[in-house]
């Protein structure tokens, strides 16, 4: 394996944007659409495999949202939330801030408590098993209005000890952080962390409003940031990490290819960026075919590999002493295998 392959695969890594309901690889779909007499509109995996060809975000959307139906059950949740994490034990990712859509469930029928008790059993069972640690944060529909979001914020109160946080997902133009203004300050008072995706495919003012109307603590893509000087400078002055997902800006028309995308431009700016998978499942592939992918497209060198795992450690919600420790590891690791 060359070097550079070996780096990304070995190093502890985190990863900071990964839509549970986007892990849901077509078998296990299939399999609960079964168990659960879900009729899909797919005859079977080939068919559903032909809709994965997205032209924009709502294109995916609509997939991504027929596919969650057939979760129902609480042990639906567990298994779709302890398949991630296998994945994740496979790739050597050590932490995970997982985002999840309640309203994407709840909306059919299905219990908020079968859904987040689900997935906190897999992350108790399978983040020790795997020594994986973790959070979570779970996303307003921003197609929906303010109204549900309050009334799912309302929903989790109970459960505010299996939440680390809210996010803000969904078709984004036409729908501006501004419009979950309140909730988000609501979220916060509550001590919640607060993230959103902006600069998707909505333009930076969306940004600009996440920033300053939501009081993210992390942003959610941003790649559109990169056309305005203004917020370029204030993403580097105030160190804002942003959560860059490689295949899925393929996938969903958001760079025409990986070798233009802006990841490299935002190291070399400053940037506190990161990488991740967004959807994995949909997006054709985890956290090392990410990395994979850009590293070639681009022609990363091990240094800005280093520095963008390193990244998604700083850019985590863990303490400042657990993110040390896991740069003392990577550094320990780098150590121990230079000149190798
Ligand atoms: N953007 C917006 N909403 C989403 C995404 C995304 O990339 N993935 C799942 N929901
Ligand atoms: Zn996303």
């Amino acid at each position: 394996m060359p070097n550079i392959k070996k780096l990304i695969k070995e190093l502890p890594k985190a990863e900071l944007h990964i839509h549970l309901e986007g892990s849901l690889e077509p078998e296990l779909m299939f399999e609960l659409a079964n168990k659960n007499n879900i009729q899909l509109p797919f005859l079977n995996i080939d068919e559903l495999l032909k809709a994965y060809d997205f032209n924009k975000l709502q294109d995916f959307l609509n997939v991504y949202y027929t596919g969650m139906s057939v979760l129902i059950e609480e042990e639906d949740f567990f298994d779709l939330t302890m398949m991630y994490l296998q994945k994740c034990n496979e790739q050597n990712v050590k932490h995970v801030e997982i985002f999840f859509d309640p309203q994407g469930h709840t909306k059919r029928g299905v219990k908020f408590s079968k859904v987040i008790t689900g997935i906190n059993r897999a992350l108790k069972e399978g983040g020790i098993q795997f020594g994986i640690s973790y959070k979570t944060i779970m996303c307003f529909l921003r197609h929906l209005s303010e109204s549900d979001a309050f009334d799912t914020l309302n929903e989790a109160k109970d459960y505010l000890h299996m939440i680390d946080g809210v996010g803000l997902d969904s078709s984004e133009v036409g729908n501006p952080p501004s419009k979950f203004q309140k909730v988000f300050s609501e979220a916060k008072q509550m001590g919640l962390k607060l993230v959103a995706h902006a600069g998707e495919e909505g333009p930076p003012s969306y940004v600009e409003e996440a920033l300053s109307i939501l009081k993210v603590d992390r942003l959610d893509h941003g790649n559109r940031s990169m056309e305005s000087e203004q917020l370029i400078n204030r993403l580097r002055s105030e160190q804002i990490a942003l959560t860059i997902c490689p295949l899925s800006n393929l996938k969903l028309c958001v760079v025409d290819d990986l070798a233009s995308h802006p990841i490299k431009k935002m190291l070399k700016q400053g940037l506190l960026v990161t990488v991740n998978s967004d959807d994995p499942s949909y997006f054709g592939g985890y956290l090392i075919e990410n990395f994979n992918a850009i590293q070639e497209s681009l022609n990363l060198s091990e240094d800005e590999i280093v520095t963008l795992i390193k990244n998604s450690f700083i850019g985590s919600f863990l303490t400042t002493k657990e993110k040390n420790k896991c740069i003392k590891e990577i550094d320990t690791y780098l150590d121990e295998t230079q000149g190798q």
